[in-house]
Parts: structure tokens; sequence; C-alpha cells
């Protein structure tokens, strides 16, 4: 298993091109399940999860072709996705793959909506907390499927196809709002979805939907409005900016000092992180071609948040800010309110020096005046790349293992923190 070395203490300065966001990509690569004609994704980022799902999709009986840049563009544009779904060849999604990710399940959606029936394995746990998939289903039963759940698979079925419904989440969720549109948009009839959520990567795989022929309206906001149409056509897209690496390398910026421009991030997407990295001390701009971070000698200022849906301060950079306040001047407290179990990078910051408590929900992180490099590893993708902003100020030697939760998230994580002076190598294993 490849390793990641990070001798700390070198300030970040130069241009770090930000990547098309994961979380985009993955449902927008799902929705070509939904029509027979070629979807064409641009900016889709170069990861293990986006490699994964392209074998799940080509299980399906998706023809997928993947072509570099394109004349003009620079290399780190990311890749171009041609996908086609002239015919479902399996409606069933294995454990073995679904497993391995689960944002995977969310092809319940489209396979039923197209074909009136799908088998999809129940994904399981994970590092981050139990994520059941209740919502998910009670949509699509709203939708007008039964639902049985069979040797660890969810069966559904809708033998008259699915018709529009009122679909009320109690919670707001990121994928079961991505399942009831997208097996809306070919139901016979309207579809209310109230408490949706409005993440950024939801609008975007929204406004493709559209592109492909869907009726929706309020996209960005918490109730859409489908009016289902019988059949979807292929459009182009380009996949967002990641907000979520953004955050994470303007994180890793204020962490070390010094001045980075994000270049193609999108400052609309990341409000709440922003305004905590000023409460911090770190100079945030929006500027034409992206984002540019400084902190030049100012000491970072201990912040209280909480985690909550968009627009609120995300779950997928609590980790990060966590890391960040290790070495603020004061106490700040972080409290997780999306997933019980995302504290898991705490006692791994401890082992770098960190004087982080849990208190339930709850984290108090004491700022220290110095962390120090050892060996460290993280059971999810954002607990692992919070140990990398920490390493970067650490002094001496950090050694992050289970590189390859980084790879699902972060697209040549090391070259772009070299390119800013960092020293971070990656030794094969
Ligand atoms: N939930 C339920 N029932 C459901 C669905 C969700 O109780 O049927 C709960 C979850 O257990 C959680 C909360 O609702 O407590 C919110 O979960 P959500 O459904 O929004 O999460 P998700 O769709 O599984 C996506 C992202 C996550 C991100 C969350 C929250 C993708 C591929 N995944 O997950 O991203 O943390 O939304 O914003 O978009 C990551 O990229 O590292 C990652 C984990």
């Amino acid at each position: 298993m490849d390793r990641i070395m990070i001798r700390g203490g070198n300030r970040l300065n130069g241009t770090i091109p930000i990547s098309g966001a994961k979380n985009a990509a993955l449902p927008l690569m799902i929705i070509s399940l939904l029509s027979p004609a070629t979807l064409t994704l641009s900016n889709v980022p170069r990861l293990a999860d986006v490699r994964l799902l392209q074998r799940i999709l080509q299980n399906h009986g998706i023809d997928i072709m993947v072509a570099g840049k394109r004349l003009g563009q620079d290399g780190m544009s990311g890749d171009i996705m041609h996908l086609t779904a002239r015919q479902i060849a399996d409606t069933t999604a294995p454990y073995e793959l679904v497993s391995k990710m689960r944002a995977s399940f969310w092809v319940l959606g489209p396979l039923l909506a197209r074909c009136g029936e799908a088998r999809v394995s129940l994904p399981g746990g994970c590092a981050i907390g139990t994520r059941p998939v209740d919502m998910h289903l009670m949509a699509m039963e709203k939708l007008g499927a039964e639902i049985e759940i069979d040797g660890g698979y969810v069966v559904a079925r809708a033998r008259t196809g699915l018709r529009g419904a009122h679909i009320r989440f109690e919670k707001v969720s990121v994928g079961a709002t991505h399942a009831a549109l997208m097996a809306a948009v070919l139901a016979r009839g309207d579809t209310i979805i109230e408490n949706a959520a409005a993440e950024p990567e939801i609008g975007d795989v929204a406004e493709c939907l559209v592109k492909m022929g869907a009726r929706i309206e309020g996209i960005h906001s918490s109730v859409l409005r489908i009016s289902g149409v019988t059949s979807l056509g292929g459009t182009e897209h380009s996949v967002i900016p990641d907000r979520i690496e953004t955050g994470t390398y303007a994180m890793c910026a204020g962490m070390t000092g010094g001045d980075v421009l994000l270049k193609n991030a999108n400052a609309a997407h990341l409000g709440a992180v922003i305004d905590v990295m000023r409460q911090a001390g770190i100079d945030v701009d929006a500027v034409n071609e992206g984002i540019r971070i400084r902190r030049n000698g100012a000491a970072l200022r201990p912040v209280k948040i909480e985690t909550a849906p968009f627009p609120a301060f995300p779950t997928d950079c609590q980790a990060q800010l966590m890391a960040l306040m290790t070495m603020a001047s004061g106490t700040s407290t972080i409290r997780e309110t999306i997933f019980e179990n995302r504290f898991m990078h705490v006692q791994e910051l401890a082992r770098l020096g960190a004087d982080i408590h849990l208190h339930g929900d709850t984290a108090e992180i004491r700022g220290v005046r110095k962390l120090t490099g050892a060996p460290v590893m993280a059971t999810d993708l954002r607990a692992s790349v919070s140990l990398v902003i920490a390493g970067l100020a650490a002094a001496g030697e950090t050694v992050i293992n289970r590189v390859y939760h980084l790879d699902r998230g972060f697209e040549t994580l090391e070259e772009k923190l070299s390119a800013c002076g960092a020293d971070v190598t990656r030794q094969a294993g």
C-alpha cells in the first residue's frame, strides 16, 4: 500500500488547480442510466471512486469512453467521459461493487425509472456512521415502487412504471434527494420533493437533467417540483469545481501560512467555510480566477462551528477544520450533527500532539504551539486529508498510511501541494 510522507514547516505559495467535484461527477455519471442517448461529461476528476463507478455502470451495460483533455485545455482540466446507456443489460448492482462505494446505491432510482425493476445491494455500514437508506426506499415507494429486502439486496419493482408523488423528507439527505430526483424525472405526472438537500452538487445534477429534457423547478432550493417526461436525450455538461477540495486546500494554506490561488474554485459554494476561515484570521478573497488564500504571520484564532446541510458548514470539511484549529491560539469547538461517528481523525491528530477532547457530538480543540510528525493512518477520506493538513505544519516527518482513502477523493494531492512548496512525497507500497 502506498504511503505519503510529509516534512512539515514549509509555507505554501503558488497556484492549486481545483478539480471537478467528486460528489457531482458520481451522480452525473449515474443519470446516464436514464437515457439511451450519449451524455458527455467534462471536467471529470481522475479519482478511484470515479473508476469504480465506471465499472459498476459498465456492469449495467453502459458504454463508457474516456478521453483526455481537449485541444487548448491544460493538463489539470479533468477527463471527458462519454456515457451511453443504449440498453440496460443488467438491473442488478452486486454487493461486491456497491459495498466498496456507497454512492453506487444511487443507481436504484434510475434503474427503476427506466426499466421498472432493480436489484441493488444494501451498501452496509461505513467508517463515519451507520448511514441507513430508509429515506431512499420511502421515496421509491411513494413513487409507486414495491420494495422488499432479499438476501441483503433491495428488490424494487414498478410494473406499470413510476408515478409522480408528494415526497417530504424528515431529514435533509443528499443521497435520498438525488434518488428521488433521478426517479421522478421519468415518472408519470408531477412530483414535489420537500425538504430536499440544496447542496450545489444536486443543483448541478438537476441542471444537467434539464439539459437532457427533464422538467424541474426550484433547482438549488429545498423544494423541487418535477413534471415527469417519457424519455430523456443526451447532452454535454461540465462538472462543477469541487468545493470540498477547495476548502481542504484553503485550510492547508491557512495552516502553513503563505499565499495560494485556488484556481477555478467557486466562492459561492463555500460561503460558510469562507466565513469561518476569516474568523480564524485567514484572508480569503474571491478573485476572477478562483479564490485567493493568504496568511502572513497572524496567529490563527479559535472558532466555534456546527456542521449542517448546505449552506451551513459542510461535514466534509469538519476534519480539515479540526486539523487547522489544533494550532489556534485558544480553544475551538466543533459539533458534528450529520454523522454520528465522524471523529475518527481525533486519535490520529493526537498522535501529532493535538489536544482534543470529545464530549458526545462535540469536539473541544485546545490549540497547541507545536505539532510533531508521526506515523498515522485514517479510516476515511476526509479524516485522511486532515492528517495531511496537520502534517504540513508539524515539525519533522509525518507518514500517512492507507493512502487509498485519499485517492478516492483527491486527484494528484502530492503534486498539487509540492507545486506550492510543500515537501510531500509518495512512496509506492
Ligand atoms: N440518512 C438517513 N436515511 C437515509 C439517508 C440518510 O437517516 O435514507 C442520514 C444519514 O445517516 C446522515 C444524514 O441522513 O446522518 C445525511 O446523510 P446524506 O444522505 O446526506 O449523505 P450521503 O448522501 O450518503 C453525501 C456525500 C457525503 C457527505 C454527505 C453529507 C456523496 C457521494 N456523498 O452522502 O460525502 O458527507 O452527503 O453532505 O455525495 C465524502 O465525500 O467524503 C462524503 C462522505
